[in-house]
């Protein structure tokens, strides 16, 4: 592995290195990311320093001060700094302390979890809500909790990590199926089914994918499910309470209320808070998750102000001003994907939250990248392994609280960088000027080669 290899290489790279000291093995991994590091182009582990706001100060992980229009929160509804909110986390620190101090199974709720809960059942038509201190808990904890090692799972490979390391934590029956093709589905089920009658069968998708903003077909999974005698769980992190007139997301725009087997969520795109839930029929599930799922044994619960955020933001997302906020909130996403498809940029999927927007090659989005800071974007690079390799994009999440000029200079400032990015990126190619990776070998001394 070519340790100066910035614009091609991948994170990929480093999951497996060989040698015996676990230690020193990670160093491989540092000097590749120190040379992308030192060439502006690791754009990863940033912090803001007043919040996911829609303008907002940033520092890059090597403590760079940026100021920037914000695309790169996930607080879809801007609830994350709604006064009513706000008003509601100092409440209840002033009642309830800042700690839950237990774990759910032992004494980690309070009062408010249990109102959340309800609320949540309420909220989704759905009987039986168990949270988890955090959305990847929930995901992860849903399937290691349901499946054991003879069972089975049949999953869309694009499916979140949690979801990914949940099921190879379950089992290592897992069986993967093109993204969104429920016919491959479908032949999982079959050839499962017949060698193997006895197991359980979990079937596992989102109901919106968060790099390629589409959706499965809810009812055909569900019935496609119940057809071979499993289970389906949907895993609604991204569209709950963002999309849809009254923010039940897919499960409302597909007619799916109440209809599926098991949903799992997260608060942390919408409901302005750290922490998750899972949703089901019948109290037995959330009696066994409680004491079988193993967030809910080995971690604390959520604080009370979390839960009494997220309580509030369900009221939000509930009333007429969680309908003004969610149609605002399309409203930015148009006119965005409105702009940048003018530009001639690819979006990936349908109107959502998530605005993707393709640029394929690593190398020259990695230059658009370093571009971004100077010009005053913030906006996610997705890149292989998070993606397929030759798939790499910029990730927008749009808020309610971006205007109109927010939306205009995101798409104008893309613009730009890829314009710069475009012309280094040739010049590279061309090979006219010395590549970033020679440029590093012989300015940087101090680079650990080793
Ligand atoms: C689809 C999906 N599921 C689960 C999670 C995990 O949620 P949390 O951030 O609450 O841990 C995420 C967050 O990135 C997600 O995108």
């Amino acid at each position: 592995m070519d340790n100066f290899n910035v614009l091609s290489g991948s994170m990929g790279d480093f999951l497996h290195i060989p040698g015996a000291n676990l230690l020193n093995r990670t160093a491989a991994f540092y000097n590749w990311q120190q040379a992308r590091r030192q060439a502006g182009l690791w754009p990863y582990g940033r912090s803001t320093e007043n919040g996911p706001h829609s303008r907002c100060l940033a520092r890059t992980d090597d403590g760079n001060l940026f100021e920037g229009v914000n695309f790169a929160s996930q607080d879809y509804l801007s609830l994350s700094s709604h006064p009513e909110v706000l008003n509601v986390a100092i409440e209840t620190i002033q009642r309830f302390g800042v700690h839950s101090a237990g774990a759910p199974a032992f004494v980690g709720n309070t009062s408010l979890s249990l109102a959340l809960e309800n609320k949540i059942a309420e909220f989704l038509s759905a009987d039986h809500i168990i949270l988890y201190p955090t959305g990847w808990a929930a995901g992860f904890g849903v399937i290691q909790g349901l499946v054991r090692s003879n069972d089975h799972i049949v999953m869309d490979k694009l499916s979140h990590f949690c979801l990914q390391q949940g099921a190879r934590a379950a089992t290592k029956n897992v069986h993967f199926f093109r993204h969104n093709n429920l016919e491959m589905a479908r032949e999982k089920l079959e050839k499962i089914r017949a060698s193997d009658t006895e197991n359980g069968i979990l079937v596992v998708t989102e109901s919106l994918f968060s790099m390629d903003s589409d959706s499965p077909d809810l009812k055909a999974l569900q019935e496609l499910a119940h057809e071979f005698n499993a289970t389906l769980v949907v895993d609604v992190a991204h569209d709950l309470g963002s999309l849809g007139e009254n923010g039940r997301g897919h499960l409302e725009l597909q007619n799916m209320i109440g209809k599926i087997d098991v949903v799992m969520g997260s608060f942390s795109k919408t409901f302005a808070s750290s922490g998750g839930f899972v949703a089901s029929s019948q109290r037995s599930v959330k009696e066994y998750l409680r004491y079988f799922s193993s967030p809910n044994i080995g971690s604390n619960a959520l604080s009370p102000s979390q839960a009494a955020i997220v309580g509030k933001c369900f009221d939000i997302a509930a009333s007429g001003e969680g309908v003004a906020l969610r149609r605002k909130l399309m409203n930015n996403v148009m006119l965005l994907r409105q702009l940048l498809n003018d530009s001639h940029f690819d979006t990936y999927g349908e109107p959502s939250p998530i605005v993707s927007v393709k640029i394929a090659s690593e190398g020259l989005a990695r230059l658009v990248s370093r571009c971004l800071p100077t010009i005053g974007l913030l906006s996610n690079l997705v890149e292989f392994p998070a993606v397929a390799k030759g798939a790499a994009r910029f990730r927008f999440q749009v808020m309610a609280n971006h205007t109109n000029k927010d939306i205009t200079d995101g798409a104008d400032f893309f613009r730009m960088a890829m314009a710069i990015a475009s012309i280094e990126d040739e010049t590279l190619k061309s090979g006219a000027i010395e590549s970033a990776e020679q440029r590093l070998k012989s300015n940087d001394p101090q680079l650990e080669t080793s």
